[in-house]
């Protein structure tokens, strides 16, 4: 397993819609290996393709934080086909290093994907799994967290990482 750079805001990768995955052979299973372990020791909950340069729809999580075998999942061609309720909460993002801001998004999700073999699957999920879900569903679309945020939150976040840029941490 390797880790991978993490790429940050506002590459042009991060602004870009990926492309479906349509071939599910050993490089896929080898990205994906490589994509937790990247996430795992950057201490993330979730870790899409576009964030380590890879424009293609797919994301890997685990809100365990390695913990629970059975949250750890790689979710290919996602497709939101359900959602219900809200929340508001904290929310980061590991190519906003050092960013965190509220955001609202659904309660509860209902996401059709397909697994490493290709094979169709959903993952009904409340709470943080929704938040993430939705986070990561994003960008495999081109959307980041700042999109999501309220005009306000959006220009505040957007004045943190200009200083946060100045500190040399985010490349
Ligand atoms: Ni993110």
């Amino acid at each position: 397993m390797a880790r991978l750079k993490i790429v940050y805001y506002p590459k042009p990768v991060l602004l870009t819609v990926g492309k479906p995955v349509e071939e599910f052979d050993e490089s896929l299973k080898k990205l994906i290996e490589d994509m937790f372990e990247t996430m795992y020791q950057a201490q993330g909950v979730g870790l899409a393709a576009p964030q380590v340069a890879v424009s293609k729809r797919l994301f890997v999580m685990d809100c365990s934080g390695g913990e629970d075998q059975l949250q750890k999942i790689a979710l290919i061609n996602p497709e939101i086909i359900h959602v219900e309720g809200e929340q508001i909460g904290d929310e980061g993002c590991l190519s906003f290093p050092g960013l965190y801001q509220k955001v609202q998004r659904n309660l509860r999700t209902i996401v059709r994907y397909q697994d490493i073999n290709g094979e169709f699957q959903e993952l009904d999920g409340e709470n943080l799994t929704a938040r993430c879900v939705l986070h990561e569903t994003d960008h495999c679309d081109g959307i980041v967290f700042l999109d999501r945020m309220t005009i306000l939150k959006r220009e505040m976040a957007k004045r943190k990482i200009k200083k946060l840029q100045k500190t040399g941490k985010w490349e």
